[in-house]
């Protein structure tokens, strides 16, 4: 339900920001309801991933800046992998991770 509620809060068309490896912040446009990585890879901006996003390569590893406490915690997915590959508490994936307008995040 708080899903749906939140869905419906952020219908149509966002804007979010992405900090790079290589420092750069860029800008990634995303419809409602698209992880942060589908909003990355349609922004044109890298975000590693090997496994087509299903949470289990733990490449696509980011943190974020601002707006972490406004979306979900980790599924049994990413705290799977979380525990897998030693993840730090503030590092999460972006391919699990439903993207929020003007949340700011940083790729590791
Ligand atoms: S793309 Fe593999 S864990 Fe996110």
């Amino acid at each position: 339900m708080l899903k749906l509620l939140k869905a419906l809060r952020y219908r149509g068309t966002h804007f979010m920001w992405i900090e790079t490896r290589d420092g750069l912040s860029c800008e990634a446009k995303f419809s409602s309801g698209k992880s942060i990585l589908e909003a990355a890879l349609t922004s044109g901006i890298e975000i590693p991933n090997s496994c087509g996003g299903m949470g289990t390569c733990g490449t696509c590893r980011i943190e974020f800046i601002e707006g972490g406490d406004d979306v979900d915690p980790p599924n049994e997915i990413e705290l799977e992998t979380a525990r897998e590959k030693n993840f730090k508490k503030s590092e999460r994936l972006a391919c699990q991770i439903v993207a929020i307008p003007g949340c700011r995040v940083r790729v590791l």
